[in-house]
């Protein structure tokens, strides 16, 4: 079997100063990439900054006789996007792969939710992720190549006490990766989603020590590095990734109940009475654009 290569590849990763991202940047590079390090170098909450963060892991790179340039620019910003993309054309010519890593926690119980906590967390893991790869997206539509990962989480996909602000980020991301996958796919362009679950700073007060021992950033990066690879030819996968445990996720929908006879309009007990068949997901189908849930009105639309 052929070998994951990344040689000739042009990657940039987002919050790979520390934590999950770092271990990609890493690996991207021990696999021939050449990597812009993207990371503010902020506290877990976002506050502060710090270029040592992005250089650290320059250095790493360099070192392990890599190419790396770093970025401290603030993925939340439209300018900050487009300066990380900008990054990696001027240094090394191009950009195939982008990895929307970066992520800050404001935990708080959502009726105690203030504004700006809402908004800070809103800002950086989803304003971030489409200030980043629209620009991202544009040139790797020109160039007629581009692999996308973005990093959603199981909070928003299952739900976590305390993290609507995060929870709602994140899924919003499968939102956008849909989209991108419909309009980027006769350019090459695929999109995947990762939800890891890892020791970092992020989870090292929410889990568990001996659960946390064993989740080991490093499980989480070859998902990812896959889902960057030419051999990936899937787009739209939610995977989960735990201490070596890989798993799909997905949004399916039911076979449903066809009420009525399209002329007239179903009653509030006719949906209270076939709530069974209406919630039922066996067999389930998984759509590839909104327009087909349309196909499952079937006779309604005779
Ligand atoms: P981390 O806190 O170690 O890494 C996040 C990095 O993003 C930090 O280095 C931080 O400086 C950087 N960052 C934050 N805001 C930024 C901004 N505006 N611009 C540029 N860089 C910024 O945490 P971890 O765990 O490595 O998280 C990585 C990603 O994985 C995040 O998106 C997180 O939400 C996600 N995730 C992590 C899980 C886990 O179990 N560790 C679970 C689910 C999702």
């Amino acid at each position: 079997m052929s070998k994951i290569d990344f040689s000739g590849r042009v990657a940039a990763i987002t919050g790979a100063g520390g934590g999950l991202g770092r271990i990609h940047a890493l690996e991207l590079a021990r696999l021939g990439a050449r990597v812009v390090v993207n990371d503010m170098g902020g506290a877990r909450d976002g506050l502060g900054g710090d270029q040592s963060a992005a250089d650290m892991v320059v250095q790493e790179i360099r070192e392990a006789g890599g190419q790396a340039v770093a970025s401290y620019d603030n993925v939340a910003t439209v300018e900050g996007g487009a300066t990380i993309v900008k990054t990696a054309i001027e240094s090394f010519g191009k950009l195939d792969i982008l990895v929307n890593n970066a992520g800050i926690l404001r935990d708080k119980s959502f009726a105690k939710m203030e504004d700006a906590q809402w908004d800070a967390v809103i800002a950086v893991h989803l304003r971030g992720t489409y200030c980043v790869t629209r620009p991202a997206f544009v040139h790797m539509k020109e160039q007629g190549y581009g692999r996308i990962v973005m990093t959603t989480s199981s909070s928003g996909l299952f739900g976590s006490f305390g993290q609507a602000n995060y929870g709602a980020a994140k899924t919003a991301m499968i939102g956008l990766t849909n989209v991108i996958n419909l309009e980027g796919a006769k350019y090459g362009i695929k999109a995947n989603l990762i939800a890891p679950t890892a020791a970092t700073r992020m989870t090292e007060d929410i889990m568990p020590p001996e659960i946390f021992a064993k989740l080991k950033p490093e499980c989480v990066t070859p998902a990812v590095l896959y889902l960057c690879s030419e051999d990936c030819q899937d787009a739209g996968m939610i995977i989960n990734a735990a201490g070596g445990y890989y798993s799909r996720s997905a949004i399916v929908t039911g076979p449903g109940a066809a009420l009525g006879d399209g002329t007239s309009v179903p009653t509030p007990e006719e949906i209270r009475d076939n709530w069974q068949r209406i919630t039922a997901l066996e067999p389930f189908k998984l759509f590839s654009q909104g327009a087909e849930i349309l196909g499952e009105l079937g006779p309604l639309l005779l």
